[in-house]
């Protein structure tokens, strides 16, 4: 029997209060996602249940029970604590997927602080920009990332400390340099928990915008009820359950499904930090006998591409259950993990600024391959004219996908930007930003995005900020940068380049633009294709008519050019 029961009767009945009274949590009293997802776990006898098991890219293994990441979060705490860190202080978390990402997060936490996940492969730029918007107070970082933090040391006064997880003891630190070795860490017994409240912030996370810099969504520690119950209700956790979310906590799937939501309904959870490979996955899921599996179209298409007979050499019958999010998921991909894994995967859509899913595909219930479900219980989702913002009377019907505000994982602002944030309502309605028609029986089925953010392989990247890299480089002149349909990415980065005087567009200017990319900003960033080009269509205004380069790559009709400078 899966946890959510029957869908519709959980419809009718629905409050958040259930999640609440699950969790023992009276309005008005202290919440610290922290504290629920260590201590609260040991206060329930499961203290010495495995809660994260860890595998790193060479096969070595660690592992930690519920009262491990209790105690190890506890010394991150009194750490930040002891070096004068604040309440609502910014505290970035820089690393790779190993355990001090994880145990860090829930330790800036329990101390109030505000946990700042960005993802690893961030160049010095994309991580400056976000650390200046946070104005961070402390960044955690493995020795391989400080070099990226170094570079951009000076241009931030405001970052107190470089906190290193695994710093060499016989090299001298640089100033505002600190070590912190988790493991050899004094580990108190008791800590005493910040008393944050539900409307205390507890994680910004950064998302890409088409114009402007990325937008830092702020979420609180009420946002746990939220989490909580649509890893119950939706990725179906159990007791028993081995649990596998193979996102990184640089992303917000990370964080609230691969910190919050597991470890706050108990479940033990597995971590491979390592690159792809279908073998080293298979390998990974046969290993540890992994239950339930959330994990992403491009990886599931991935798979899909490896083919059928790698899967024959190992025993996935553990497998009860999986979902993915992040971006469409083909009804090929659902077809296929039918059929090879004997489950389909199902699909789940949200973003980080709600903070958990709101469209799903619910255990039990009737699945159609290629749409996203039904809106959460709780969830008042529909789809709206793009115009008048009133939702249509009739299925079928393409608009904008809207959502009423007030569950409790939505962001509560856009980090120094509310303005920015404003814009996300109209007529009531939360937006996405994304289109979408509903079917007669209530079902989703995504269309795209209402915006120019690129999303290749589930991760949101800017035309924005890609255009300033590249303008950046000695080279060029002008950029545009669109989407490129793609196979297994869905869509990859292409850079539309026109030359200063003098620069001639070759093979090998080609890697160096994007390898400038890809080292300012990251390798998902990096255009996959440059095209150099003699001019770049624009209004008569200047402005850039992405729209035309979009269209051409994507073989579909123009439009109207009636704007155009030079037709
Ligand atoms: O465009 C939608 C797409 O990814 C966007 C959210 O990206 P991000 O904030 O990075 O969060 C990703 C993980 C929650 C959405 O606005 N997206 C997400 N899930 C789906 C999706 N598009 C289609 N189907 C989905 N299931």
């Amino acid at each position: 029997m899966s946890n959510i029961g029957s869908y519709d009767e959980r419809i009718k009945n629905f409050d958040w209060n259930i999640a609440e009274k699950e969790l023992d949590y009276e309005p008005g009293n202290p919440i610290n996602i922290g504290w629920y997802c260590s201590d609260r776990i040991c206060e329930k006898g499961f203290g010495n249940k495995p809660a994260l098991i860890w595998e790193g890219s060479a096969g070595n293994e660690k592992r930690y029970t519920y009262n491990d990441l209790r105690l190890n979060s506890n010394a991150v705490g009194q750490f930040l604590r002891d070096l004068g860190i604040r309440p609502e202080e910014r505290v970035c978390l820089f690393m790779d997927k190993i355990p001090e990402l994880y145990i860090g997060f829930l330790g800036i936490l329990k101390m109030g602080g505000i946990a700042q996940p960005l993802f690893s492969a961030f160049g010095d730029e994309s991580l400056f920009v976000r650390l200046d918007n946070a104005q961070t107070t402390a960044i955690i970082t493995q020795k391989k990332h400080a070099p990226k933090v170094r570079k951009i040391m000076d241009k931030m006064p405001y970052l107190k400390h470089m906190i290193i997880v695994d710093a060499d003891p016989s090299k001298p630190l640089a100033d505002r340099e600190v070590a912190f070795d988790m493991e050899q860490a004094e580990k108190p017994e008791k800590f005493t928990i910040h008393p944050t409240y539900a409307e205390s912030p507890s994680v910004l996370h950064y998302t890409s915008g088409t114009t402007g810099q990325p937008k830092g969504v702020k979420h609180v520690h009420y946002s746990l009820i939220s989490q909580y119950l649509t890893s119950k209700w939706v990725l179906d956790l159990q007791e028993s359950d081995i649990y596998w979310c193979t996102a990184d906590p640089g992303w917000v799937t990370g964080t609230s499904y691969g910190i919050i939501g597991a470890f706050s309904n108990g479940v033990t959870q597995c971590v491979l930090d390592a690159g792809f490979s279908a073998d080293n996955w298979y390998r990974f899921i046969e290993k540890h006998k992994i239950t339930m599996w959330y994990s992403a179209p491009t990886a599931i298409r991935s798979l899909m591409k490896a083919g059928d007979e790698v899967i024959k050499k190992y025993d996935l019958s553990s497998l009860r259950h999986l979902a993915s999010v992040g971006e469409p998921l083909n009804s090929e991909a659902v077809i296929w993990s039918e059929k090879v894994f004997g489950k389909p995967f199902l699909d789940t859509y949200w973003q980080t600024e709600t903070g958990s899913m709101m469209i799903t595909n619910f255990p039990g219930m009737k699945i159609k391959p290629g749409s996203m479900g039904k809106p959460f219980p709780g969830i008042t989702a529909t789809v709206i004219d793009s115009e008048t913002f009133e939702p249509f009377g009739e299925p079928g019907k393409i608009g904008l996908i809207a959502i009423k505000p007030g569950w409790p994982s939505m962001m509560r602002t856009y980090w120094r930007n509310e303005e920015t944030y404003q814009k996300k309502f109209k007529n009531g309605w939360y937006l996405p930003g994304d289109r979408s028609s509903i079917d007669k029986e209530g079902y989703f089925w995504f269309v795209g995005r209402d915006d120019d953010v690129i999303n290749t392989g589930g991760h949101l990247v800017s035309p924005f900020e890609v255009e300033s890299a590249l303008l950046e480089h000695p080279a060029v002149a002008e950029s545009a940068v669109v989407a490129k349909p793609d196979f297994v990415n869905m869509e990859v980065v292409k850079a539309f380049v026109t030359l200063k005087p003098g620069f001639v567009g070759s093979k090998d200017l080609d890697l160096e633009i994007m390898n400038f990319v890809r080292k300012k900003l990251s390798p998902l960033a990096m255009p996959q294709e440059i095209e150099f080009i003699d001019s770049l269509p624009k209004t008569r205004s200047g402005k850039i008519m992405r729209r035309i380069l979009h269209a051409k790559e994507w073989g579909e009709e123009i439009g109207d050019t009636s704007t155009l400078e030079n037709d």
